[in-house]
């Protein structure tokens, strides 16, 4: 065991985009990174190898986050680990947009699946692990969506909504044992998701932008950095937008 790492910190959906930067932002900061993916096993890789070249240390695990029981078996393995989980990052999701009369029970299934039961499963278990160490960091990547709605996205937003709900609930029940449940609710985000957007939809998004770009996933991976280290030890339950002042 190498003394000088500050422990787990597990990012789900790892591989790509937000959760890539996150991931890498971890492992600057001197935590193991178990890097989760669910089908992108060579982004996967990419990334563990990026953080590992850089003098870090990381591993990719896979795990489905919309299945209970690949959730379990992957917390059993991380408590065999010699280092303490000391960070789980909800950052595993999906969007398929449809406007009402079109969504599909399978879609609407999927979406709180992914996004939202995932969250809770992967804090259920993480909070077992933390609780008997008396410390612990959970973040939800959660969505400005989920703060302002969005036409065409209302399975999206339901469970984006849904982990901010989760987030103060769960910061209360978890605040005596130390460990700290906060949110961050991204804006509108350069990666692979809002890759599918046109220039038109992307300078329409931009107009209503304060300040006056779309984000990029470092952004994210910033706020996420700063949640997990001991310079947020006041912060719980808080829901902190990094959104370029689309939602005020
Ligand atoms: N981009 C934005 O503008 C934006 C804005 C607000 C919030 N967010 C939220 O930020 C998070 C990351 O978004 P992103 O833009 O970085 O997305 P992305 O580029 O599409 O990457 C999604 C990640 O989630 C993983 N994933 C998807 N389904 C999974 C499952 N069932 N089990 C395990 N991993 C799974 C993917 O793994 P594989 O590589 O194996 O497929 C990938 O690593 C999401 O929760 C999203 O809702 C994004």
């Amino acid at each position: 065991m190498n003394p000088s790492l500050q422990g787990l910190a597990l990012v789900t959906g790892g591989s790509r985009g937000i959760g890539a930067a996150i991931s890498k932002k971890l492992g600057s900061l001197g935590y193991h990174v178990v890097v989760n993916y669910v089908s992108n096993e060579a982004r996967a890789i990419e990334v563990v190898n990026e953080i590992v070249n850089r003098g870090g240390s990381a591993e990719s695990l896979r795990f489905d986050v919309s299945k209970e029981e690949e959730i379990h078996t992957a917390f059993q393995k991380l408590a065999e680990s010699p280092h303490p989980l000391r960070v789980l990052v909800n950052n595993a999701g999906i969007s398929e947009d449809s406007l009402i009369l079109r969504l599909k029970k399978e879609s609407l299934d999927r979406t709180l699946e992914t996004n939202l039961s995932s969250a809770i499963l992967c804090s259920k278990e993480a909070a077992r692990l933390m609780m008997k160490q008396r410390t612990g960091s959970i973040i939800q990547i959660s969505s400005v969506v989920g703060e302002m709605g969005n036409a065409g996205q209302v399975a999206y937003a339901a469970a984006k909504a849904g982990m901010i709900g989760l987030t103060k609930s769960l910061a209360k029940e978890l605040a005596s044992r130390n460990i700290r449940v906060n949110a961050v609710t991204p804006g509108y985000i350069e990666t692979e998701m809002t890759g599918a957007l046109t220039p038109e939809q992307k300078e329409a998004i931009t107009r209503n932008i304060p300040l006056g770009t779309l984000g990029q996933a470092t952004d994210v991976a910033e706020m996420v950095g700063f949640l997990a280290s001991e310079g947020a030890r006041y912060l719980t339950g808080q829901v902190i937008g990094v959104n370029g002042g689309l939602y005020i």
